[in-house]
């Protein structure tokens, strides 16, 4: 089973290729987690960063009145973050990458699981919309271990990391590669094996593609599935060429 996921973007529910991996197999866990969104109280405010977009799209207009960026967004991590704790091998780093709004339920999530919390990195947008509570220009990265502790590869990397945001997304959501190569690369050795339960646009699949490190990646929506797939082949076509 667990050569089978290594190494590709599985199309599936997390929840059920989580109970069927093998204890202490995950080198490290790294996940943009899917959670309920909130409009902030701005009318021009969107996901996107553009009202237009919204309002020429009647489908994503509807999700997203209903609290959601995504189909997929109505798992809750207390229903996988046990079963990762499991997988994950002792000593092993997690990150997940939170919003403002959800981060002190997520904490406590992880807590809860017998994690213990690191410290809370920050990544800083080239790119926000405006916000009634201040703008939207900053998402956080909840950085924890199981067990005993392990030192970083690199302690000179600061907690809060300034990026440019991907500009031809393939996902709402979609994280720039270098930060999570940043995280995933000071946390693990090469071949080492990842994980990213929630994967969308195959983001982590990148990353470690780029750092020689094995990867189990999972997506549940079979749109952002085969894009994600398309990208990481295209990414591993072009590192043959040159
Ligand atoms: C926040 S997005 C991840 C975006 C990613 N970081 C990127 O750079 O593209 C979370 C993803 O989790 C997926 N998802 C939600 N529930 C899932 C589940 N139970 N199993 C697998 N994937 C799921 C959603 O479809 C969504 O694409």
């Amino acid at each position: 089973m667990l050569d089978d996921l290594i190494g590709k973007i599985t199309c599936a529910d997390c929840i059920d290729i989580l109970k069927q991996l093998p204890d202490k197999c995950i080198d490290c866990f790294f996940s943009d987690i899917p959670y309920r969104i909130s409009q902030g109280g701005c009318s021009t405010t969107s996901a996107f960063g553009t009202k237009n977009k919204w309002q020429n799209n009647p489908e994503k207009l509807e999700l997203y009145k209903k609290g959601k960026i995504f189909t997929e967004n109505d798992i809750e991590p207390s229903e996988y973050l046990p079963d990762i704790y499991r997988i994950m091998k002792d000593k092993a780093h997690g990150y997940i990458m939170v919003n403002s709004s959800n981060l002190k339920n997520t904490i406590q999530q992880i807590e809860d699981a017998n994690f213990i919390i690191n410290n809370i990195l920050v990544m800083k947008k080239n790119n926000c919309v405006t916000n009634q509570w201040y703008m939207k220009d900053i998402e956080f990265t909840i950085f924890f271990r199981k067990g005993g502790a392990k030192p970083l590869n690199n302690c000179g990397i600061k907690s809060c990391l300034s990026v440019i945001m991907p500009k031809d997304k393939i996902h709402e959501t979609q994280k720039p590669v270098e930060y999570v190569q940043t995280l995933i690369g000071n946390s693990t050795q090469e071949n080492d094996l990842v994980l990213d339960c929630f994967s969308g646009s195959g983001t982590t699949a990148v990353a470690c593609h780029n750092l020689h490190r094995r990867f189990i990646c999972i997506e549940k929506d079979p749109e952002y599935w085969k894009a994600s797939c398309e990208r990481l082949e295209q990414e591993q076509r072009q590192q043959t060429l040159f």
